[in-house]
């Protein structure tokens, strides 16, 4: 049997991660072995509750206010333990956070070969975002297998000299996920959720995190959301709030106490899909939320200067908002108020996948392997 290891912490990895390791575990060539650092604690352990999925190691690593550092020392120390305990024959690693790039250094460091998920995204801004984007170019150094959702993915690593046989194409496992939480009628496991004025308002969901943002941006697109909010008697707006104590903080000074506006803890994540599922538009500058949108036919404004995403642009369902107040509300305010520049932007479209990555890249890993003559097709 083939020991393939999923290394994930935080909360988008594991969601991306989920399907992957289920896929895994139904392959008779295949033992699908867990390993999370635990980067994020409370949202991780809501993603594997939701997924059902029980870690065979954990490195529990996080501490309140984490450095850069500290994540990554620790990932480090911990993973040589669980290496030299589970002995993978290949280690898995997703997308570009902390975890991935000590997950990947570490397996590099045991001689075990690596397979990146969600490789080759790129805004070729090293610090934006701040650390992603080097995150990315990092364990694209060290990989062996490249996962690629999308094929212009794949071509910002032929730039780079990577090798074409280990690039597969495969759609982002974010799919594969959508496509087992979203129900109709689904019901909420809060009141406050259930008797939200679903259309007979217009539902704005809102997330915000990234450390790029922290400071005067965040402060920014907070003062944007109140004032989007006091000006627009027809919104309701919903915010599960990251744990994160700076984000908090920030919620805190400048946004809580505006007028129709729930700012809630973070939700399990398919309560946040069908949330997103029942929304009007999506302010984020989260990368998940911009790939899922897209694919719910829910537009979408991205509070960033950048996207390593930019297919979802091309299609005309998400666009750039940046990080100005008065160029935010302006750009909420015309989706809000003009039904022809909402129609536009509210298409079902499905740059990033179609929901069956997680099969096309264990038969890849499979290939890889000798255990299989067939090199998957690649998502077109
Ligand atoms: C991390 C990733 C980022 C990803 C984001 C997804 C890095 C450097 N950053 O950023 O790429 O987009 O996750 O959400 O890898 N906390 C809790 N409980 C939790 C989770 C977080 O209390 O379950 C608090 C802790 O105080 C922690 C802080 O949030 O120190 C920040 O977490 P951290 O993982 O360092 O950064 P994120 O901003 O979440
Ligand atoms: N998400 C969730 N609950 C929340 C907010 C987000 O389950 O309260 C999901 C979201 O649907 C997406 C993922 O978390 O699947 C995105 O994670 P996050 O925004 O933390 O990270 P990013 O995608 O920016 O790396």
């Amino acid at each position: 049997m083939l020991r393939v290891m999923s290394v994930f912490g935080t909360r988008p990895e594991a969601i991306k991660m989920a399907p992957l390791v289920r896929e895994l575990a139904s392959r008779p060539e295949i033992e699908s072995l867990c390993c999370v650092t635990a980067q994020h604690r409370q949202m991780l352990d809501s993603v594997l509750e939701v997924f059902d999925l029980k870690p065979d190691w954990d490195l529990d690593i996080m501490t309140p206010r984490q450095t850069l550092s500290t994540i990554t020392s620790k990932c480090l120390l911990g993973m040589d333990e669980a290496i030299d305990a589970l002995k993978p024959d290949m280690i898995l690693v997703h997308g570009d956070t902390s975890t991935t790039f000590a997950g990947a250094l570490s397996a590099f460091y045991h001689q075990v070969p690596v397979g990146h998920v969600e490789a080759g995204l790129r805004t070729y801004d090293k610090y934006s975002p701040f650390p992603e984007e080097m995150n990315r170019k990092l364990v694209t150094s060290i990989a062996d297998l490249y996962f690629c959702p999308t094929v212009n993915n794949k071509k910002n690593l032929l730039k780079e000299a990577v090798g074409e046989s280990g690039i597969f194409i495969t759609g982002n496992t974010v799919i594969d996920a959508l496509k087992t939480t979203v129900r109709e009628g689904y019901r909420f496991s809060t009141e406050e959720l259930n008797h939200l004025p679903y259309g007979k308002k217009k539902l704005l969901l809102v997330t915000c995190h990234r450390r790029e943002n922290y400071g005067e941006p965040m402060r920014n697109i907070m003062l944007a959301l109140r004032q989007i909010a006091e000006e627009n008697e027809d919104v309701e707006l919903v915010y599960p709030v990251h744990l994160s104590p700076v984000v908090r903080q920030a919620v805190d000074e400048y946004l809580r106490g505006a007028p129709r506006t729930h700012l809630i803890d973070p939700l399990p994540a398919d309560e946040m899909h069908n949330l997103m599922a029942r929304s009007y538009l999506v302010l984020t500058d989260s990368g998940g939320l911009q790939e899922e949108a897209p694919a719910l036919g829910k537009p979408v404004l991205v509070l960033r200067r950048e996207t390593e995403r930019p297919e979802a642009v091309a299609a005309g369902t998400v666009k750039l908002a940046g990080v100005d107040r008065e160029k935010i509300v302006q750009m909420a305010e015309e989706l809000i108020r003009s039904k022809e520049a909402y129609a536009r932007m509210a298409r079902a479209v499905n740059p990033y996948g179609d929901g069956f990555a997680c099969r096309r890249i264990a038969d890849a890993i499979l290939w890889y392997f000798g255990k299989s003559q067939t090199r998957p097709e690649d998502y077109r």
